[in-house]
This record gives C-alpha cells, sequence and structure tokens, in this order.
C-alpha cells in the first residue's frame, strides 16, 4: 500500500473550528450542566474555568507540540519522542478513542432519534417513556450505526475536504443554535430563578474532594484532552502557528461554549418548573425533563425542541469525526493503510462494539465512567510526565512560531509538578468512586 501525503490544514480558521469542533460536544451540554447542577452552580463554574486554565492549556500545548513536531499521530508521534517504550502509550490514547466512540456514538444516535420523532410530529408527551423505549434495544443501535455512518463519512474525505469543510460548516450554525437557545431563555418567565442558581457562588462545596475531581475530569473530558484527539489534530499543522496562542482560542472557546448553553439550560429547567425532576442521572434532564416540558408547550416547545436536539447532534458529530481521526491517522502511521481503507476498517470495528452499549444503558454508563473518569485522567498524567520528564527538548517543539518564550519553563513546571500532583489526586479519588459505583 502506498503512503498518500501528509495532508495540512488549509489555515488557521479550518484548524481552530475542527479543533473547536472536537472540544464542543455532549460534553459541554449534557456534562457540564448536571455537574454544574449537583455541585452548587455558579462556584463550580469558577472552580472548573481555573483548572481548564491550570491543567488543560498546558496538557493542550504538550499535545499539539507533539503532534506537530512528529507530524504522525499518537502512536508514531510518541514513539518518535520517546522509543518504544512510551508508544504503548499512543496505543492507549488509540484503545481510549476506540472505546469512547462506540458509546458516545450511541448517545448520539439518541439526538437523531429524538429529532427524526419530533420533525415528524410524533413526539409523545411522555419524555421518559420514549427515551425508555428508545435509547437501548435495537433502535438505539440502529441510529447508533446511522451516526457512525455519517462520520465514516466525514473522515474518509479527509483533512481539508472532510473534517475542515464540515467544521467550517457546522461550528458557526451550532454556534448560532446555542445562542438562539439561551436569548429564548431569557424570555421565559421565572427565567431569573434558573440564573440565579446557575450564578450564585456558593464557596462551601468546592473544597470537597469529590467535586475538585469532577471539575478535573469535566475540564480534560470537555477539551477532548488524555487521549491525542488534539495531537491528531496538531500533527496537521505547519510550523507557524503560535502553539499557546491556538490552546487559549480553543480553550476560551469552549468554555465560552459551555457556559452560554448552561445560560439556556438553567432558565429552561426552572422557568418549566422541573428542577425537581432533573435527577442526578446524567441523561434524565437533557432527554427526559426537558423535552416533556416542551411537549406541554405547543408548537413554540416543539421548535424549540427540535433545535435544541439538532445543537446537540451537531455538538457530538464534530467530537465524533476527532475520535475516528485518532484511530484512523494511527492506522494510517503504523499499518500504512490508505485514509478509505483506515476507515472503513476502524469506522466497522467501532460501530460494531457500540452494538453492546447500544442494547444495554448499563454498559453504556459504566464505560462512560471508566473511560470519561479514569482512562483519560490517567492518559493526561502519563503525557504530563512524559513531556514534563522524559522528552528531550519540549519547549523547543512548543515554542516553534512564537515569539515571546518567556513563559515557556513556567509550563514545564507545571507539567512536571502541580498538574501530574493534580492528576494523581483526581486518579485515585476517580478510581475509588468507580470501584464504589460498580461494586456498590
Ligand atoms: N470533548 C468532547 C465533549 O465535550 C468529548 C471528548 C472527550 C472527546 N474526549 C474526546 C471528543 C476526544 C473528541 C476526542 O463532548
Amino acid at each position: 500500500m502506498s503512503q498518500e501525503p501528509r495532508e495540512e490544514w488549509s489555515g488557521r480558521l479550518g484548524f481552530i473550528l475542527a479543533a473547536v469542533g472536537s472540544a464542543v460536544g455532549l460534553g459541554n451540554m449534557w456534562r457540564f450542566s448536571y455537574l454544574t447542577s449537583e455541585n452548587g452552580g455558579g462556584a463550580f463554574v469558577l472552580l472548573y474555568l481555573l483548572l481548564t486554565l491550570l491543567l488543560g492549556l498546558p496538557v493542550m500545548l504538550a499535545e499539539l507540540s507533539l503532534g506537530r513536531g512528529s507530524g504522525r499521530g499518537p502512536v508514531s508521534a510518541l514513539r518518535n519522542f520517546g522509543g518504544r517504550r512510551w508508544s504503548s502509550l499512543g496505543a492507549l490514547f488509540v484503545l481510549s478513542g476506540f472505546v469512547i466512540l462506540s458509546y458516545y456514538s450511541v448517545i448520539a444516535g439518541w439526538t437523531l432519534r429524538y429529532v427524526a420523532t419530533t420533525v415528524a410530529g410524533g413526539f409523545p408527551a411522555d419524555g421518559g417513556e420514549f427515551f425508555t423505549r428508545v435509547s437501548e434495544g435495537n433502535e438505539a443501535a440502529a441510529y447508533h450505526v446511522v451516526f457512525m455512518i455519517i462520520t465514516m463519512a466525514v473522515v474518509m474525505g479527509g483533512i481539508r475536504r472532510g473534517i475542515e469543510r464540515t467544521a467550517l460548516i457546522l461550528m458557526p450554525v451550532l454556534f448560532a443554535l446555542i445562542g438562539g437557545l439561551a436569548i429564548y431563555a431569557f424570555t421565559l418567565d421565572g427565567a431569573g430563578e434558573g440564573y440565579r442558581f446557575y450564578l450564585q457562588t456558593d464557596f462551601s462545596q468546592i473544597m470537597d474532594p469529590d467535586v475538585i475531581r469532577q471539575a478535573a475530569g469535566q475540564a480534560f473530558f470537555s477539551l477532548s484532552l488524555g487521549m491525542g484527539a488534539i495531537m491528531t489534530y496538531g500533527s496537521y499543522l505547519s510550523g507557524r502557528h503560535h502553539l499557546p496562542q491556538e490552546s487559549l482560542v480553543i480553550g476560551g472557546a469552549d468554555f465560552m461554549v459551555a457556559f452560554v448553553a448552561g445560560l439556556a439550560v438553567f432558565p429552561m429547567i426552572f422557568a418549566l418548573g422541573i428542577q425537581s425532576d432533573v435527577s442526578g442521572s446524567s441523561v434524565g434532564t437533557l432527554f427526559i425533563a426537558l423535552p416533556t416540558a416542551f411537549q406541554q408547550m405547543g408548537t413554540a416547545g416543539t421548535v424549540v425542541q427540535v433545535v435544541f436536539f439538532i445543537a446537540l447532534f451537531v455538538a457530538a458529530l464534530t467530537s465524533a469525526i476527532s475520535m475516528l481521526e485518532v484511530v484512523v491517522a494511527s492506522a494510517m502511521d503504523s499499518l500504512k493503510f490508505s485514509r478509505k481503507r483506515a476507515t472503513l476498517i476502524a469506522g466497522t470495528a467501532i460501530t460494531l462494539c457500540g452494538i453492546l452499549p447500544a442494547k444495554k444503558q448499563s454498559v453504556l454508563e459504566i464505560t462512560d465512567m471508566i473511560v470519561g473518569d479514569v482512562l483519560l485522567v490517567a492518559g493526561g498524567l502519563a503525557l504530563a510526565i512524559f513531556v514534563g520528564w522524559h522528552m528531550r527538548d519540549p519547549i523547543d517543539h512548543a515554542s516553534e512560531g512564537a515569539a515571546d518564550v518567556r513563559w515557556f519553563p513556567v509550563w514545564r513546571w507545571l507539567l512536571r509538578v502541580p498538574i501530574p500532583l493534580i492528576l494523581l489526586f483526581v486518579l485515585y479519588n476517580s478510581i475509588k468512586s468507580v470501584y464504589a459505583a460498580i461494586i456498590g
């Protein structure tokens, strides 16, 4: 098999939008809002912002530097800089991407299903009953397969014609949809109570180790870190880019979207009077409580529901694309597959694995906990140690294209000491709580 020449982004905008597309996903709307509501509102948002800056951005810069410096996907990038032993960390990244996509696509399939049924006018009054019917079993599996086919079609198109073009079209649409929802939410009676809950800063909860661990895990998940996705996108960059600046833009956009999504979700929850139905369940708010309330609002509710689930679908698609690209890029680099062949084989394998979480929701929930709370954090920890302690010249790679190099030693120090310590703490607490959830 002859290897195709390495692709490259057509320019800064394409790269930024694709990377923001990866970061902005179900995590921004679904995970962020339920974590915020469970952990006390505004103070959690501040803690999350702090951890995004302190933990997320330095690790993002590390991923971008490794990707751009090697011009390869995670397995080859880590072999390139760290030798054969470290390439197994790259393999762990590919495995994480594989596993996350297999269940993330199932949830994305639900959003597709919600859009289709609502547009067709058949959405029942009871969102809970509908959710139970479509969220596991053959129907869920069918929509998961459809979603995977769409994702594969984009990735097969390549960096410029597939991934970049999709992001250029869909990301502005997504921003408009979420902004529109936030404006709509503002007009609702009783929105004020939602804002008050969302923005009130009660600091009594945020010293709780469990809250800190969840905020850190969310920062990682939301920025798509810890599994080589940002690294892979970075591998299609040229030396001209100012990587710290790119990290800041991507992280800032991701935070803004989560924040604005909260400005849409919380006023709706309170205005519709469903705060007591917003159970601790991770899917409860989005897939059950909100649609049930929308249905009581007549036509306006139906329109808002369609917009809401299209936004979720778009957010999920641009994230899923980057997960598949991690696996595809690695198969192209290491096995010398063509893009088409790599996409077909990886995509089909992931689709088949996803049948299991599609059929049983308990499998999906447990996988999400293990991957989201443990695997990504472990991946980020290993990466920070690698770049902080092992890699010979990380600053050279990170600072290429950046004029001001004063801050780079601080960055490296963060990766050496504080970040591994925080991540160890997070990992320890996450393993404890995942263990308790599975066994207990
Ligand atoms: N960032 C995505 C979201 O917020 C989810 C995600 C986690 C992800 N890890 C990823 C997406 C890796 C792409 C690649 O929903």
